[in-house]
């Protein structure tokens, strides 16, 4: 089993709210191994296939419940990562989360604009491994649809956009720091997709992962600088206009030698497919 460490946003909530309660949980330092991860703040009507997770029940109204990000694929499908359906994140089962909403068209959290839309069906990937990370997303079905406008396309096995060395960007309402800082409104990075090879060397496995080609991209900046952090998780990575990767995990945030993880989105594609 993987050690009890604070990765995400959501934990790191639930352990805090945990902690008032129940003396026994310390929580980590919010990620005390973490640099800044060098985003500006983009305009989510510019990407609305950008979407939040959020439930207030579990983590509170002042930035309406965001604890994940999510992407939509169709006008009722929206992926996240599977590890954002665990009860590590949300603190209870997932089936009793009564009230996991998609949030479309807010750009900043503090205000109502935008939808609320309800998760009708949550199926996390059947060959999601939570120890290795390998498989890291699940697919919700909304009570309503969105616009046409607002899906991406997805990049299928062989596309160039996978290819190292392609210019991607990272979005989510995540931690901007890597103290803890967590966005009110959208923020995107610049990054690019990094060979294979440059993954399995950092992340040869560990209790924080092991780096799988077949399921996951590797993305960031060699020198570091530029990436995803606690509380993306889930979101998008877009390159060619096309969406190759998943926020997936990490070690830190945005430094040299560890660069961020993604859910390879052909190896989701091809689950898809073989699960529909
Ligand atoms: N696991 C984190 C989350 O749930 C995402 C971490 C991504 N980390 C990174 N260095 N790219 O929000």
């Amino acid at each position: 089993m993987r050690p009890p460490i604070v990765r995400t946003l959501a934990q790191a909530l639930v352990l805090g709210a945990a902690a008032a309660v129940l003396p026994l949980a310390s929580p980590a330092p919010a990620a005390a191994d973490s640099v800044v991860i060098g985003g500006r703040p983009v305009r989510v009507a510019d990407s609305p296939w950008t979407v939040a997770l959020a439930s207030r029940d579990r983590f509170g109204g002042t930035r309406s419940g965001q604890f994940c990000g999510g992407v939509v694929i169709a006008r009722s499908t929206v992926l996240t990562a599977a590890h954002c359906m665990r009860e590590e994140v949300l603190g209870v089962p997932l089936g009793r989360v009564r009230d996991l909403k998609v949030i479309s068209g807010r750009d900043d959290l503090a205000t109502n604009t935008g939808n609320e839309i309800s998760v009708r069906r949550v199926r996390i990937n059947p060959e999601y491994d939570a120890y290795t990370n390998a498989g890291d997303f699940a697919v919700l079905t909304l009570s309503e649809a969105l616009p046409e406008a607002y899906t991406i396309r997805t990049a299928g096995a062989g596309d160039a956009a996978y290819e190292p060395g392609t210019g991607a960007a990272v979005y989510g309402w995540g931690d901007t720091t890597g103290g803890g800082d967590y966005a009110r409104t959208l923020h995107a990075a610049d990054v690019t997709v990094l060979a294979d090879k440059v993954c399995e060397e950092a992340y040869p496995g560990s209790a924080d992962g092991t780096y799988t080609s077949a399921s996951m991209v590797c993305a960031g900046e060699l020198k570091g600088g530029r990436d995803a952090c606690q509380g993306d998780s889930g979101g998008p990575l877009v390159a060619q206009g096309r969406l190759i990767g998943l926020v997936s995990w990490g070690d830190g945030c945005g430094q040299a030698g560890s660069p961020g993880v993604y859910t390879r989105i052909s190896d989701v594609v091809r689950v898809m497919s073989r699960y529909a």
